[in-house]
């Protein structure tokens, strides 16, 4: 059983991507599927809701059409970040199956190309959807009509929010140079980790070593991802192959919020070496953004920091960071001439060259 991109469990050891119906919804992407974002980072109220409203504004105003998906259904804020006003329908209405289109929970924010699908939960008693809603989610996303879907995950290691974060193309977990806030975003990489890996291996017995493996204190001996690793490659040639692949696959970037020293900056570096010492994985530092009270100021006015304070530090550590998250990737519209700023992008080439390119006083 593995975890495809789009979110589903195939029971016949296969990614059911290529198994996926053909569209009903009326809201697939023309052209490029959009990218999926998510942001995570295990503890709460380390910044990941204002990072990612800062990032969706960043991309839109480089000419990328940005939906943004609260997906923190127990504590569901993002629309406020945004300065959205308490929407009426939300992603709890499709967890609920009140709403079956994800399209259509789809509503514009005040920034121009940022739309969003919120989170305001209806009941929290059920607020995670069940295992196949989740699949559905994650099918739905993959469809919307954008080039990047951004997931605001919530605190904690519940299976919705690692399942989140592992169909995304890319996970960003933000971490606060903070120990509690460090230790969180360990015991999140792990969870996600092995749950990847579990979904990944095919044999029983090889799921159960996984299984093992998960509790810390077990008896096996097998302390660290390496350790597995080495015991499954001796069980079974296949799945100790699955398991590198899967491995080098898993590759987590790292944001440092609430910056104020030199030593703060540098833990990136350390997480990152830490991932590749216990995990084996690239952990890539993606960059930090410093304290600032203006941010708080930001929310409280409903602005996103890189519209309230354009030219803060913190904005400019922003929109790097928005920088590495488009590259490569060709905007929708493109924003090089003041009289077009919603204008299809004609040539690929050219607008690819346009996202990499920086200091025009764009965000990306
Ligand atoms: N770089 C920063 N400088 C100053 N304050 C910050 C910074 N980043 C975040 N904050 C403050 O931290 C608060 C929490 O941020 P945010 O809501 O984005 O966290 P979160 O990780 O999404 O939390 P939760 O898990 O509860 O959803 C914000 O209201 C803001 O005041
Ligand atoms: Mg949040």
């Amino acid at each position: 059983m593995t975890l495809g991109r789009d979110g589903t469990e195939g029971m016949d050891g296969t990614s059911s991507s290529a198994r996926m119906p053909g569209g009903t919804s009326g809201h697939h992407a023309v052209g490029q599927p959009a990218r999926i974002i998510s942001v995570g980072g295990g503890k709460g109220g380390v910044g990941k809701s204002f990072m990612l409203a800062n990032i969706a504004t960043c991309l839109a105003r480089a000419g990328y059409r940005v939906i943004a998906v609260d997906a923190d259904l127990e504590g569901a804020n993002l629309h406020t970040c945004l300065g959205a006003p308490t929407p009426t329908a939300s992603l709890a209405d499709f967890v609920a199956q009140r709403e079956d289109d994800l399209g259509k929970l789809v509503f514009d924010t005040p920034i121009p190309g940022v739309r969003m699908i919120a989170g305001t939960h209806a009941n929290l008693s059920e607020a995670q959807p069940t295992h196949l809603r989740r699949v559905r989610l994650m099918r739905g996303l993959r469809r919307l009509q954008a080039d990047f879907v951004l997931l605001d995950l919530g605190a904690g290691v519940h299976s919705a929010v690692l399942d989140y974060f592992l169909v995304a193309d890319e996970g960003l977990v933000v971490v606060s140079p903070e120990p509690t806030s460090l230790e969180n975003a360990y015991t999140f990489l792990r969870a996600a980790f092995y749950r990847r890996m579990r979904l990944a291996m095919v044999g029983h017995g090889v799921r159960k070593l996984v299984t093992t493996a998960m509790d810390q204190r077990n008896e096996s001996g097998l302390r660290t991802p390496l350790d597995l690793m080495r015991e499954i490659e001796s069980l079974d040639g296949a799945d100790g192959a699955r398991f590198v692949q899967t491995m080098r696959e898993f590759r987590p970037r790292i944001v440092v919020n609430n910056v104020r020293t030199a030593e703060d900056i540098k833990l990136g570096f350390a997480m990152s070496s830490v991932c590749r010492k216990y995990f084996g994985i690239d952990a890539e530092y993606l960059g930090y953004v410093n304290q600032d009270d203006d941010v708080r100021l930001s929310i409280a006015a409903k602005t996103p920091l890189v519209e309230f304070r354009p030219k803060s530090d913190a904005s400019i550590y922003l929109e790097r960071i928005a920088r590495k998250v488009a590259a490569g990737r060709t905007p929708s519209f493109d924003t090089s001439s003041p009289s077009a700023t919603q204008s299809p992008v004609k040539s690929p080439v050219k607008s690819t060259t346009q996202t990499n390119s920086s200091g025009s006083g764009r965000c990306v």
